[in-house]
């Protein structure tokens, strides 16, 4: 009997694992779940279909949604969840459930755990989890874990919540933007964190920070505010209940700032002018710091914790009263260290001579006689104010860490008998004191010397500033000379290689797949939408124009293929199957069962881990955040530690410089006139949508014709999008380490690394003279003084004699072509303007272009919007679309088990590589 049962249970399995049973597991699966939990509500889960119970949701019999908020729920949860793979949102917050939250499947894109009595999650929970957008764990009985660092795989998360989660340890570098692109509201209040504010924090899209009340433990959140500054899109700030120290930071970039609770901390200094005056503010705690000067006074309608005063030191009791101006004078000269909290704990009132003892001052008949700041360990620079102290007869400021010079102003001190700077690091001329005053100097290595022999030791002070100007500068001179240094070597080896391989690079693309989880099991439907043709804007298709849903933050849900798929359709990524190399990886084809062929780029795995990372983060995050018919859609991405894939559209024709340079003898034509101009005007019209008509300036630094990608109906799109750069908001221009491709890069960028959207526009030029002249943009079969193309292009269209003679001689171009002929050259030596604001911007150049376009309208229909923009749906949008339009695709099956990890490292059969250095290259940080 026993035999029997689990003979036939093994059939089934058999069975299953051949041609999936997705039902049959679900439903096992929830059943577990079922039984493992028990509400003291209703909760009607007795329809023999899991999918009928209520609060479950299916899609084609597979478990999407569990939505079982607030209800009352005991017991603890089974590890099978994991097994749920359509499983995108699961919920169960305000529960007492417990025991150990076990893994879940990476489909799961929300997470809202918070606020039961779970007592840990797995240490590899988040390691392939990068469909999460939204996760919610605080409030459990967690025991003490770190912020577990594989959520910086979770490239799309938007929300971290995780206040009372048993945090320990340092926050740590991981939430920066190039992790999460996409992460509004980090929330780690009421854990035992430690250490400082991280550093990358800053230029994060961050709206909402809370760390606040680490208030368990002895050791809180201490150091400096100042990453604060940079952190533009904050609305929301609880830094409340640690010990942070410092004064508070300059606020007036952070323009969106309503909310911000500073108090109980250590905070000192002047309240800045740039938080009192700050228009958004509505709210803001400053009770029990030391913070000093004159009490804040805020505008109308901001509300301030009634008993601002508090512990505070402010110098009177009344908001905006000023202080004396002996204080004024005081609190300047600790600006330059920082506002120490040792002496703000007792400098109190308006009268440091009156009633308190101020530290460090020591008064004489009414007035400041000394001075005494021996061996209280501060750093900073001296600041000139001390003379404005006119009665002081000792300065003490010895044994300290004190840098830069004595101020000359000091000599002028009409009382001083003593000054003492022994023992710090200050170096410069000393002040010529009058004769009588003692000097001591003495352990200051650099006394003397105009510059100190090593650079200062850091400095926790108030003089950040100073001495962040002093590093900045050296750092951009080391910077330069570095750069100057790797771009002629790069240039020498890109030479060399242009040389041996005659520049045959490309990065080829093409599109096409999605996968999902049908109903019958552990298969994947992958639908294919035949490519080019009719569908050559990709998966952008035309219907609709809902603005709101397609340039938001990444959607990245949905997206994650498994490598066993793409490993599928390429034949084990075979050499055989290799489309092209660029600078950051290889372009394979994949080959469907019918024939359909799709583009699958496999990063370099050898390309010094974060880099490669970085580019593919790079370029997930912008190809969700823009969709133009003109620019090559993303479908689908697989992250792993050793693999990045990202799955494009095909694109048939391949690139533009297969088509102008790299024809090969048999079959392809060169293009006519006509035709490049329609390129000219498709890849204008991307460019256009990028720098601007996304509502965000992205800058894509790689324009080059191997990164043009052409449909059957030789319609153009842009690709490779692993360099853009999305412009701080409201910045024109911003600093980013070189990277490009010789020839197409602007003079002013290869010179100084300041990125504009008129560095596309300079490459741009490259690539329209290259399609006039059917030359590349460095041509090493020239004469050395015609290797550059925008050089000679220059020189030969100045002489009117010789200017028909660049024409691409590939090519026949009639009268009326001469015409527009001209005005091309024309118009792409004005993009190649030396400086940046001679060249037109893309919208000019659309403009130039689209009346002579207008001639050959190609004859097929052309259902161009007004922009030619495809603002019409996110990715998951149009992948459901796809999945809807199954009929008129081919449609391919792939199963494999749902229980390995999607990710699968295959590092065994990835065929051996160059370690290549393509046409694009980077250069080491110029900063
Ligand atoms: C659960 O289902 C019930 C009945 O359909 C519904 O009233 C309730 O809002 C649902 N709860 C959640 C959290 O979805
Ligand atoms: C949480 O679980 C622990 C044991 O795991 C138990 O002692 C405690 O009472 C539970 N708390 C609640 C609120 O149920
Ligand atoms: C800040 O906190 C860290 C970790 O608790 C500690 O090691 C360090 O000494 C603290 N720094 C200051 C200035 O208190
Ligand atoms: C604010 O932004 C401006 C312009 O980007 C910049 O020059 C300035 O340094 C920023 N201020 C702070 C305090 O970061
Ligand atoms: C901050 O101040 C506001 C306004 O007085 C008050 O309503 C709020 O409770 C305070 N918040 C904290 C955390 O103290
Ligand atoms: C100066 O700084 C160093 C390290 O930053 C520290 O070890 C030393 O104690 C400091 N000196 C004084 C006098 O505070």
């Amino acid at each position: 009997m026993g035999f029997g049962v689990s003979y036939v249970l093994h059939l089934l399995l058999l069975f299953c694992t051949i041609f999936g049973c997705a039902w049959s597991q679900d439903g096992d699966v929830m059943q577990k779940l079922k039984a493992s939990i028990k509400s003291s509500r209703s909760l009607d889960w007795s329809d023999s279909d899991y999918c009928k119970w209520e609060n479950v949701t299916c899609s084609e019999s597979r478990v999407t949604r569990i939505e079982l908020q607030s209800h009352s729920l005991t017991g603890s949860l089974p590890k099978e969840l994991v097994q749920l793979t359509a499983l995108t949102d699961f919920y169960c917050s305000e529960n007492n459930l417990h025991g150990d939250f076990p893994n879940m499947p990476n489909s799961l894109q929300n997470l809202y755990i918070y606020k039961n009595n779970f007592t840990s999650m797995p240490s590899d929970f988040f390691d392939n989890m990068s469909n999460l957008l939204v996760v919610s764990i605080g409030d459990n009985s967690f025991t003490q874990w770190e912020i577990p660092i594989s959520i910086k795989k979770c490239l799309a998360l938007k929300t971290f919540s995780a206040n009372n989660a048993s945090f320990v340890g340092e926050i740590p570098e991981i939430f920066g933007k190039e992790n999460f692109p996409s992460l509004v509201t980090l929330q780690l209040s009421y854990n035992y964190l430690e250490g400082n504010l991280p550093n990358s924090l800053a230029g994060t899209s961050i709206e909402t920070l809370w760390v606040n009340g680490q208030d368990k433990s002895t050791n809180r959140l201490n150091g400096t505010l100042s990453v604060i500054e940079k952190m533009t899109s904050l609305k929301q700030l609880w830094v409340n209940v640690n010990s942070f120290t410092g004064p508070i930071p300059d606020l007036s970039n952070l323009t969106q700032l309503t909310d911000v609770c500073f108090r109980d901390n250590r905070l000192t200094g002047v309240v800045p002018p740039t938080l009192t005056s700050l228009p958004s503010l509505k709210v803001v705690n400053l009770t029990n710091n030391q913070l000093q000067g004159s009490p804040p006074k805020f505008q109308n309608g901001v509300s301030v914790d009634n008993d601002l005063s508090g512990t505070n030191s402010f110098c009177t009791e009344g908001a905006g009263q000023p202080c004396s101006p002996l204080v004024n004078a005081l609190l300047s000269v600790v600006e330059p260290l920082g506002y120490p909290y040792i002496l703000a704990q007792t400098w109190k009132g308006n009268d440091p001579c009156g009633g308190n003892t101020w530290k460090g001052v020591v008064c004489s008949g009414g007035n400041i006689s000394i001075i005494d700041f021996r061996n209280l360990g501060f750093s900073g620079s001296v600041s000139p104010s001390f003379a404005s102290l006119s009665s002081v007869t000792k300065l003490l400021l010895s044994n300290n860490n004190l840098t830069g010079t004595i101020p000359n102003e000091l000599a002028n001190m009409p009382a001083l008998k003593e000054i003492d700077v022994s023992n710090n690091s200050l170096y410069g001329q000393i002040p010529k004191f009058r004769g009588d005053v003692v000097v001591n100097t003495d352990g200051n290595p650099d006394i003397g010397h105009d510059k100190p022999s090593s650079p200062p030791s850091p400095s926790s002070g108030g003089n950040d500033k100073k001495k962040f100007s002093v590093g900045a500068i050296v750092g951009v001179v080391i910077g330069v000379v570095c750069l100057l240094g790797v771009g002629v070597l790069v240039f020498v080896m890109c030479r060399r290689r242009y040389n041996k391989r005659n520049g045959k690079v490309q990065t080829p693309n093409a599109i096409v797949i999605h996968p999902r989880h049908s109903g019958d099991g552990n298969a994947v439907k992958i639908s294919v939408a035949a490519a080019g043709g009719s569908h050559a804007g990709g998966v952008g298709g035309t219907s609709g124009f809902s603005q709101s849903s397609s340039v938001q933050n990444v959607e990245a849900g949905n997206m994650m293929i498994s490598i066993q798929v793409l490993r599928e359709v390429t034949n084990n990524f075979s050499e055989k199957n290799i489309l092209g190399k660029g600078g950051f990886g290889t372009v394979y084809k994949g080959e469907l069962d019918d024939g359909t062929k799709i583009a699958v780029k496999r990063m370099q795995s050898d390309m010094g881990g974060d880099k490669g990372l970085n580019e593919f983060k790079s370029e997930i995050a912008v190809l969700t955040k823009v969709r133009h018919r003109h620019l090559v859609a993303l479908l689908g991405y697989c992250l792993d530690d050793n693999e990045k894939l990202l799955v494009y559209e095909y694109m048939p024709q391949g690139t533009l410089s297969e088509h102008l340079f790299d024809r090969k003898d048999d079959g392809v034509k060169p293009l006519e006139w006509k035709r490049r101009l329609s390129i000219a005007l498709d890849v204008a019209r991307g460019v256009e949508y990028l720098h601007g008509l996304a509502q965000q300036i992205f800058i894509h630094r790689d324009l080059k014709p191997s990164n043009i990608l052409l449909g059957d109906d030789m319609r153009a799109k842009v690709s490779d999008f692993g360099l853009v750069r999305l412009a701080p908001e409201g910045q024109a221009s911003f600093e980013t380490r070189l990277a490009g491709t010789f020839g197409y890069l602007a003079p002013e960028y290869a010179v100084t690394g300041r990125v504009t959207t008129k560095v596309d526009v300079y490459s741009y030029g490259v690539i329209l003279m290259e399609m006039i002249t059917g030359r590349r943009a460095i041509d090493n079969s020239q004469p050395d003084e015609n290797i550059h193309l925008v050089t000679w292009f220059r020189r030969m269209q100045l002489n009117k004699d010789s200017f028909q003679k660049i024409i691409d001689p590939a090519m026949d171009i009639d009268e009326e072509g001469l015409e527009s002929f001209r005005t091309i050259a024309g118009l792409a030596s004005h993009c190649c303007a030396r400086e940046p604001h001679q060249r037109p911007d893309m919208g000019h150049v659309v403009n130039a272009l689209a009346p002579l376009v207008e001639v050959w309208k190609p004859s097929e229909p052309d259902a161009e919007d007004m922009y030619g923009i495809d603002l019409d749906m996110s990715l998951p949008q149009a992948l459901s679309k796809w999945q809807n339009m199954e009929g008129q695709s081919t449609t391919l099956d792939v199963s494999y088990s749902s229980m390995i990890p999607s990710c699968e490292n295959t590092q065994s059969s990835i065929p051996p590589r160059s370690p290549g250095f393509a046409d694009s290259f980077t250069s080491a940080d110029a900063r």
